[in-house]
Parts: structure tokens; sequence; C-alpha cells
């Protein structure tokens, strides 16, 4: 495999409306985020992707993108993206953008010259469809809940394609206009110095054509979009297209959202000549979801969340680079999702960092997880801001669940667990902002915050540090980035062990996902105790014995 810049990173996902206000109105900015790099500097990050900062009505924060070129006023200036850039290069940060291009807002220009004229040049660059009888194309649902189609503003007769947010219609893949323009735009953003983009719902710029039905999988008559996504074929042409158009001649570094992957394609999406540098591992999220709605989703349980990991690396092995990840800003807090409730401990977080950092892949932190960020409570609909977790609250009343039940399923899965302000210190609003934030804080933030753990040598603060600095270590950085990953004790109830190894050297990593000791045999000796979540100094022989949730890095004998 050739070398690359970019395998032996430690990557890094800010939400940058909820990171750090430097200007008092409670929304996060580049500012903002500026005056925090040599804070992630420290914390040993070499990538840093921003969630959209393009302007944007904000419907899905972000998500929805009015004008491709110009920088919200809320999250700054352009002069502050190229202060960012610069800085960020200064400290050896890579900088990646968010690449939002299976929908634009419906605010965007070519939306609202598409209202204008239906039948003219830039109807075409949506999907666009009488409907007829009464009916709709076909019956898909929106991500977002309802059905994907919704009525062409002034016109009674047309309705547009949106698998999102009704105000993020679908743009026209399918159109070479429409692939020219956003070429056009990834390489203006490239020329001006950034480093690369994470590529946003990318598998949906493939619509099966013609549109039809498919079988209904709710009460609502719809189906789920991922019934179509099976079908569509051809993804590649675009994907392949737009590589070679633009991220190729720049040297970019790309990680695509992929979900719906068939496991043959793998090689494809990350292979040598792959569409991206790397895609997530999205395998246990996908693995609880299911059709019926938050109220039919299953819990994954330590055993579920190792399965879902090594099935994973099995598939990519050597193909490529997988990007591994416990949670980002669509998902609950990892440590609130994969720890029992009730058992939640800095001594469970650390362990949870360890058994993912050192998979093979990129490891990704996602702003507040290095300090242990949990779940939010919620008392109230009227607290949440998640245009899906809101969806989520109709779904599961109208399935017959209690308000208190709706609201415990937001607790669990909604999006605002992981978009609550970075919790900086104790003070006014967790020292996020001077003025009122625009989502509450965690009440937690008190004890649970950056300031406080500084000052705690065995915080999970730190311990993040020490598992990013032994990722860099020269000595193991090459078995980290390059080493086989074997599984070990796969039947082991809630352990999760592998072994991370070259020609010459040999690194096992054990976690232990329960409260109870566990003694688990070694595959071989221990050489050198590289890492450990807890005070305890584990007693080994033929078997080690690890206390309830404690994790070991060890170097093996040879
Ligand atoms: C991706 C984003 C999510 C957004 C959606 C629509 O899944 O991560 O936040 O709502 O795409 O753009
Ligand atoms: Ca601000």
């Amino acid at each position: 495999m050739k070398k690359e810049w970019w395998h032996n990173q430690i990557a890094y996902q800010i939400y940058p409306k909820s990171f750090y206000d430097s200007n008092g109105d409670g929304i996060g900015d580049l500012g903002g985020i500026i005056e925090k790099l040599d804070y992630l500097k420290e914390l040993g990050v070499g990538i840093l992707w921003l969630s959209p900062i393009y302007v944007s009505p904000l419907a899905d924060q972000g998500y929805d993108i009015a004008d491709y070129r110009r920088i919200d006023p809320r999250f700054g200036t352009m002069e502050d993206m190229r202060r960012l850039l610069e800085e960020a290069h200064k400290r050896d940060i890579h900088i990646l953008m968010d690449l939002v291009v299976n929908h634009c807002s419906d605010e965007h220009e070519w939306f609202q010259k598409a209202i204008a004229d239906p039948e003219g040049k830039y109807g075409k660059y949506f999907y666009i469809r009488d409907i007829k009888d009464g009916k709709l194309p076909c019956n898909w649902r929106s991500y977002f809940g309802g059905p994907a189609w919704d009525k062409l503003p002034g016109h009674e007769d047309k309705v547009y394609l949106h698998v999102f947010h009704k105000k993020q219609p679908d743009l026209n893949w399918e159109n070479p206009e429409v692939r020219e323009e956003i070429y056009d735009m990834i390489n203006w953003w490239l020329d001006q110095g950034l480093d690369g983009f994470r590529l946003d719902a990318i598998i949906n710029i493939k619509k099966a054509l013609p549109f039809r039905d498919y079988p209904a999988d709710r009460d609502d008559g719809l189906c789920s979009t991922s019934s179509m996504l099976r079908e569509a074929e051809g993804v590649g042409d675009f994907l392949r297209e737009m590589r070679d158009r633009t991220f190729k001649p720049h040297h970019a570094f790309t990680v695509g959202e992929v979900f719906n992957e068939k496991p043959e394609e793998i090689p494809d999406f990350i292979g040598e000549d792959g569409y991206f540098c790397s895609m997530y591992d999205f395998s246990a999220t996908i693995f609880g979801q299911a059709p019926g709605g938050w109220h039919t989703y299953r819990d994954i349980t330590p055993d579920d969340y190792r399965n879902c990991v090594f099935e994973t690396q099995r598939k990519v092995a050597d193909v490529g680079f997988i990007s591994n990840i416990i949670e980002n800003h669509d998902e609950p807090r990892g440590v609130s999702r994969y720890i029992p409730e009730g058992e939640l401990t800095d001594a469970g977080k650390k362990m949870l960092g360890t058994a993912y950092f050192f998979l093979k892949g990129i490891p990704w932190i996602y702003q507040g997880q290095e300090i242990g960020m949990e779940n939010i409570p919620v008392s109230s609909i009227e607290e949440v801001d998640d245009i899906s977790s809101i969806d989520a609250y109709r779904v599961a009343r109208e399935a017959g669940l209690t308000d208190k039940e709706a609201l415990k399923l937001i607790e669990k899965y909604g999006r605002d667990n992981a978009r609550t302000p970075f919790q900086w210190n104790g003070g006014k609003e967790a020292g996020f902002t001077e003025g009122s934030p625009w989502l509450r804080v965690n009440p937690n933030y008190k004890t649970l915050n950056l300031e406080a753990e500084r000052k705690d040598p065995d915080s999970v603060f730190h311990y993040y540090k020490k598992l990013a600095a032994l990722r860099k270590d020269p000595e193991y950085e090459d078995t980290f980035v390059y080493g086989r990953l074997t599984p070990c004790l796969e039947d082991r109830h809630n352990v999760m062990a592998y072994c991370r190894e070259t020609e010459k050297q040999r690194i096992l990593v054990m976690a232990n996902f329960q409260k109870e000791p566990q003694k688990l045999p070694l595959p071989g000796g221990v050489k050198k105790i590289l890492c450990n979540n807890l005070k305890e100094e584990p007693q080994w022989g033929k078997d080690i014995l690890l206390e309830g949730y404690q994790a070991l890095v060890m170097e093996l004998m040879e």
C-alpha cells in the first residue's frame, strides 16, 4: 500500500455552532475555532472536519446550503476562513469542510430560479414532476418524516423531491450541468488551500429511476429510501467522475458518509484507486436501526458493538482505511450509548476510548468526546431543536407511546445529545458563550468540563491525550497504522480484544465492557504495558485479570 500523509493522522470533528462562541451571540464561530487551535494541537489532532458553515437558513443546521461559496455571517467571514486555514496549517492541522451536494437549500438561487421557471434551465437542476391524478410520483419517505415530495411553491400541479427535509431539495445529478457546477465549486474551495472534504449523505445522489413505489414499511403507506438505494445502480460513475475532476488533481483528503454500501463495493470506495480516501464505519449504528422508527430500534450491546466493528475490520482488512468513530453530530454520545445506563464512570469512558482508538483505520474524535461529554436529559418536546427528533417523537406518539416514553427515545437517540455546547469550564454557560447559547448546555457542566479535567491528571481528557500520544509514538506507530488486526476472544461476553501486528511487533488491546472483573487468556507473554485506564496494575501469567471496565494496551513478546 502506498503511504499517504493522512494514514497516521488523528482526526477531529467540530460542530461549529456548538464549539466556541467568540463574539457572544450564542453561536459558535470560526473565530472561536481559531482560538482553540492550540487546544486541538495539544490533543494531537492532524485533521479537522468542520460541519457546514456556508450561508444557510439552518433548517437542518447548515446541511441546507443557500450559497456554497460564502460563509454564513453567523459563523464568520471568508477572511476568517482564510485565517483559519493559515493558522491551522501553521500547526500542521489539515482542514476539511462538509460537502453537502445531494441537496441544497430551497433558498439557494438555483431552486428559486427553478420555482420561477420549472421548465427552464434550473428546473432541470432538481427533480420536479407533475402530480398525476392526485398522486405523488412515488411513495418514498423523507429521512425526516412524511413524503419525500412537496408542492413546488406557486405551482399547484408540481412537486419536487427532497429525501431529507422539505427545505433540502435534491439536486439532479443526472444533469451534467449540475455536476459541472458542483465540480467547479469543489475546485474553487480546494484552490483556496482547503485540504479536503467530508462527503455528506453521498450515496443518495444516485436514484433508482424512473420513480416508482416500493412496498410500504409502515402504516403511512410510505417506504424508506433505503429500499430504493438498494436498487440504484451507477453511483460509482458519479463518484469516479467527481474524484477525477476535483479531489485527485488536488491530492485532497476525502472521507465519505456512506450508508448502504454493498460489501463487494468497499474496494471501489476506499481501495487503492477508490472514490474516497476513507469512509466511516457506521456498522454499529445500522445494526441498532429498524424501519419502524426509534421505538423499534434495538439496543447495541457491547457484544453487538464488538461484532459489528470486527466485521467491518474483516471486510476492510488491507483494502484501505476505514474511519472509526464512537459518535458524531447525528448520533448520541458514544459513552451513553455503549455503556449501560447507571454504570457510566470515567473508567468506562476511557475503556471505550481505548477499545476503538487502536483499531485499524483513522481514529476520529467528535468534539467533547475527549472530555467524556454525555447525553442530555429532555423534559419536554419544546426543548428539542433537532428536526429528526421532532419527527421521531411524532411517530412514537402515533404508535401509542406516552409523552414520557417518547421523550426517553429522544434522550437515547436524539441528535441534540451531541450538539449541546462544548463544556469549556464550570462558569456561566460552560464558558461556551458570553451570551445565551442557541442550544441549552448540558446541566452536568459544573463538574464535567475541560477546565476541571485539566487540573485532574486522571481525567478523561488527559487519558485521551495519552491515547493520541501512544498512537503517534514512533516506536509503535507503524504497527498501529499498518499492522494487521486480528480479533481475539470473540466468544467472550463483554470483551473486546484484538491484536495489531507487523513482522516485528505484536500489540494486544483488551477491554472489559462490564463492572465485574474478568480473567482472560493471553495469546503470548506480555513485554510491556503501554496503556492502562485504571490505577490497578494487572497481574498476569497465562491469563490476565481485567478489573471492571478496565482496558489495556500491551506489547507482547515476539
Ligand atoms: C447527513 C448529515 C446530517 C444531515 C443529513 C442531510 O447525514 O450528517 O446531519 O441532516 O446528512 O444533509
Ligand atoms: Ca458567535
